[in-house]
């Protein structure tokens, strides 16, 4: 963690010095750099919540999406998804996709982001029947590019991910894509790729388009 003590001389910002601007700047870096202990101290705090009612404590949940995701040998962008996709429970209840999708929007694909954004109202379809939302709420969003997408990211890692006798990896493992991840330059197209569609990794020698015309994604 950042130890540094050397402070700017201002207390009101227009007051700042060229010189107190530049010593922010280079305190950013190190501080962006600490990034994924961030995360993990975020989720590590979901395992000390009071119970939410699920089997397996939010902490847990992640780390079951999330090693589900690698499993299927998902890229780095999906599996810090899985990973991050509940991290807003806590601090953003009602709109808490939206919340994960903005931690991870500068840094991975833009149907990456869209799918967690999203996650929510996609998670309807799988428990909508029984707890009174409309399980076919997501159909606005039918014909949308990252629909299938979203469909699968819930239905093969999401809902799925409440088991307690699934063995996932450790929360230390997920370290190397949450590094790689982050250190990536912030809204770079190269890692954005805005408008490119490339859906899930398919799995257990299942394709997303037998998934789909089976209706199981
Ligand atoms: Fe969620
Ligand atoms: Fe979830």
């Amino acid at each position: 963690m950042t130890t540094s003590t050397e402070t700017v001389s201002f207390t009101r910002m227009d007051e700042g010095t060229t010189a107190d601007y530049e010593l922010l700047a280079r305190k950013f870096e190190p501080y962006m750099a600490e990034s994924p202990d961030r995360y993990i101290a975020a989720l590590e705090a979901q395992r000390h919540e009071r119970s939410s009612g699920y089997p397996i404590d939010r902490c847990e949940h992640a780390l079951q999406s999330a090693t589900r995701a690698r499993r299927d040998g998902a890229d780095p962008d999906w599996i810090v998804a899985a990973l991050l996709h509940d991290i807003g429970d806590a601090l953003a209840p009602m709109n808490h996709d939206r919340m994960a999708a903005e931690i991870i929007r500068p840094f991975v694909r833009e149907e990456v982001t869209w799918v967690v954004a999203h996650h929510g109202i996609f998670q309807q379809h799988h428990a909508g029947p029984m707890n009174g939302t409309d399980p076919d709420a997501r159909e606005r969003f039918r014909g949308h590019p990252y629909f299938e997408a979203a469909a699968a990211f819930c239905a093969r890692w999401d809902q799925i991910s409440f088991d307690p006798s699934y063995e996932s990896d450790s929360m230390e493992s997920f370290r190397p894509e949450l590094t790689e991840v982050f250190a990536r330059p912030a809204f770079d197209p190269l890692y954005v790729r805005p408008d490119e569609v490339l859906g899930l990794p398919s799995a257990s020698g299942r394709t997303l388009d037998d998934d789909t015309r089976n209706g199981r994604y």
